[in-house]
């Protein structure tokens, strides 16, 4: 994920109800796509979901990586179909932005609040992105991942990620990333 230090399968796309392949990023023209399973919609982020956003980001980096209120609204502006949110009961809970990147689909960034971690809803944003862009008929996906961030790692090689290239010095504090893709 660029500049961030910060990756299965428990809630693959074809065990959801609402199987219509309408999940195309640009194409989510009814406010929300729910899976009615787990109660937590997946929809695009709208500008009143910034600072729950924002508190999320601070729970899940440090200051040095967590992305400003100014960043996310360019995120926004420049992507407002790639940013998508988690939301259960109106609570924002999580939140992805990945965009294509030259032709690939490239995850900039993911973070799902502390206390809903480890109940796969990372990997649904995760794979929800991925089919979305598989239906559009990309075949790649990549991110960077700080070497020293082993849990992102493990999570992100659970989705089938792997490691293509160690990038030296790529964060602003001198620290490396490993560059990470999957066909898709
Ligand atoms: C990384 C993150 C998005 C994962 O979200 P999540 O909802 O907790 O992930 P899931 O529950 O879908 O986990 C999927 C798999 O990843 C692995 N994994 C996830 N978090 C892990 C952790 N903290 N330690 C070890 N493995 C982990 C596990 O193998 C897990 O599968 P399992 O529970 O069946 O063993 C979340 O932990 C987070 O927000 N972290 C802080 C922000 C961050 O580092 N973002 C990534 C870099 S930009």
């Amino acid at each position: 994920m660029n500049g961030k230090t910060g990756g299965f399968n428990r809630f693959p796309w074809s065990n959801m109800k609402n199987k219509d392949y309408s999940f195309m990023p640009e194409a989510i023209t009814r406010s929300d796509i729910s899976d009615v399973s787990s109660a937590i919609k997946l929809r695009k982020f709208k500008i009143s979901d910034l600072d729950q956003i924002l508190k999320i980001e601070k729970s899940s980096f440090s200051v040095s990586y967590a992305y400003s209120k100014e960043r996310f609204k360019s995120l926004y502006k420049a992507h407002s179909n790639d940013f998508i949110v988690a939301e259960k009961k109106s609570k924002v809970i999580g939140y992805i932005i990945a965009y294509n990147k030259r032709g690939f689909l490239d995850f900039d960034s993911i973070a799902v609040g502390k206390n809903y971690r480890g109940m796969g809803l990372g990997s649904r944003l995760m794979n929800f992105v991925l089919e979305s862009f598989k239906n559009r008929g990309f075949k790649k996906a990549s991110l960077e991942v700080n070497t020293a961030n082993k849990r992102a790692m493990f999570f992100y090689k659970k989705i089938g990620f792997q490691i293509k290239k160690t990038l030296k010095r790529f964060y602003k504090d001198g620290t490396s990333a490993y560059r990470m893709e999957k066909f898709i």
